[in-house]
């Protein structure tokens, strides 16, 4: 890798001539002739050995190397002295500043000490990945459930994804994770402290899809309204999530493509450009290869995304993971319900992992989230699974009691699909409240045990 120069001084002849030794060593520079703008170039991941001259209008060399300090306390900053300033030499390095070289500054020197900084800040990067890794690894474990290959493998391709941030679509079913993959990338890359935007493209009618993504200066169309951000450069320098990206208009997909390329926004409106720095991930549901090949999704924009594909299972494709997954849900909500967590039967796990689950992983949570806020009520999983939806008298014999127990039956279901919200109950069975009341009474049902 070639060495990054991120170079300072007011003084363009000087410059030229730094620009000119260093680009001779090999060196890729990048100039500036006031300390602000090259400020504003620079952060935490900066790659790049930072060389500046001291006396300078606005800005100095000494205030500059302060504010490095503060952005990267390991930023590299070589200050270029006047002769015999051991003064400032000195406060320099006690305020953090990483070398100091003095004038007339020799090229070979210069060159050396900018070797040696290139080379710590080598060090200083990798050190930081690895932690980066291992900190997102140890998280991913707790965030992302399963111990079946398929999971295992997805940690995987998200701990390498993280580090490469190329533009990734994540595909799967309903509820099989993709929004919690999308977080979890971004919360693993350098982009964590920036934000994390996601759009849901099935949500936003077409008429409104440049507005909210482009944004618009305030009167741009009829019904503009006042000036409005939209949703990329609220991402600005994080990650954009699109969801159910199929779902996009092909019109906005040519905009958007464009925007894309050129990494430059402008609101409707406004003819001001933004520089844009975006990670983008996307989330479908269908095969865009099989929407591109149909003339459903732009192909160009396709290949823009799809650099990286992760591609999610089905539950019953890693339905090993189905105890495990049901195990920190439930343990989850018994902590956030504050309720007793019996550990599931043998009856009931053999019901769990004989379940279709359409709805996949967030399916498996709400069963686990209702068995535990059931446990009181002596609730199978069969029965939440709703296997069970016709009542099954067992020792009842009189028609009374069988009609009794069908009642109770009807009253519990309707209680747990409302949540215990009363009124809802009584909608639902055209009951005055008084009668609901009595029979609640009668058959022991507790409003409370279904509230979630
Ligand atoms: N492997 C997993 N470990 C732990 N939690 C998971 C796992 N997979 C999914 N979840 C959880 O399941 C729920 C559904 O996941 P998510 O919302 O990410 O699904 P989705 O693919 O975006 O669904 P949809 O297409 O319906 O929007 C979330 O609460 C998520 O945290
Ligand atoms: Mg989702």
């Amino acid at each position: 890798m070639r060495i990054s120069v991120v170079l300072i001084d007011d003084e363009s002849v000087i410059r030229k001539a730094t620009r000119q030794w260093l680009n001779l060593a090999g060196m890729d520079v990048d100039d500036f002739s006031n300390a602000q703008d090259a400020l504003a170039k620079l952060n935490a991941n900066t790659n790049a050995v930072i060389v500046s001259d001291i006396k300078m209008p606005g800005m100095d060399g000494m205030e500059f190397a302060r504010r490095c300090n503060l952005i990267d306390s390991d930023l590299p900053v070589l200050l270029v002295t006047a002769h015999g300033d051991i003064r400032m030499a000195v406060a320099a390095i006690r305020g953090g500043v990483y070398d100091f070289i003095e004038k007339p500054v020799e090229p070979e020197l210069l060159v050396d000490r900018i070797q040696r900084a290139w080379e710590k800040r080598q060090l200083v990067l990798e050190n930081r990945k690895l932690k980066r890794i291992v900190d997102h690894g140890a998280s991913l474990e707790h965030r992302i459930i399963g111990r079946s290959k398929t999971m295992m493998y997805l940690r995987q391709q998200i701990l390498m994804l993280a580090e490469t941030p190329v533009d990734v679509v994540i595909k799967g079913a309903t509820g099989t994770g993709k929004e919690l993959v999308a977080g979890s990338l971004h919360e693993g890359s350098k982009r964590a402290d920036k934000p994390f935007v996601a759009v849901n493209c099935g949500a936003i009618p077409e008429s409104l899809f440049e507005s909210e993504l482009f944004g618009h200066e305030k009167g741009a169309f009829t019904s503009a309204g006042g000036k409005r951000i939209g949703k990329l450069e609220h991402a600005q320098g994080g990650t954009l999530f699109l969801d159910e990206v199929e779902s996009m208009p092909l019109n906005f997909q040519v905009k958007l493509l464009r925007v894309l390329q050129e990494r430059k926004l402008e609101r409707l409106g406004s003819n001001q450009q933004i520089d844009l720095d975006l990670w983008i991930i996307a989330a479908t549901k269908v095969d865009l290869r099989d929407a591109a090949d149909r003339g459903e999704f732009r192909e160009d924009l396709y290949y823009r995304f799809n650099v990286a594909e992760i591609t999610l299972p089905d539950l019953t494709e890693h339905q090993s993971d189905i105890p495990l997954l049901f195990d920190y849900f439930a343990g989850k909500a018994a902590a956030q319900f504050e309720r007793e967590y019996l550990p599931p039967s043998d009856e009931d796990i053999a019901a769990l992992m004989s379940y279709p689950w359409p709805g996949n992983v967030r399916e498996l949570k709400n069963i686990a989230e209702r068995y535990i806020l059931g446990i009181g009520h002596h609730r199978t999983i069969n029965a939440l699974l709703g296997k069970e939806t016709a009542p099954q008298p067992v020792d009842a014999d009189s028609l009374s009691d069988r009609t009794q127990q069908y009642e109770r039956e009807l009253i519990v279901q309707s209680l747990r699909r409302h949540h215990g919200n009363i009124q809802a109950v009584m909608n639902d069975l055209e009951l005055p409240r008084r009668t609901l009341n009595n029979k609640m009474l009668q058959y022991d049902l507790k409003r409370r045990d279904f509230v979630e």
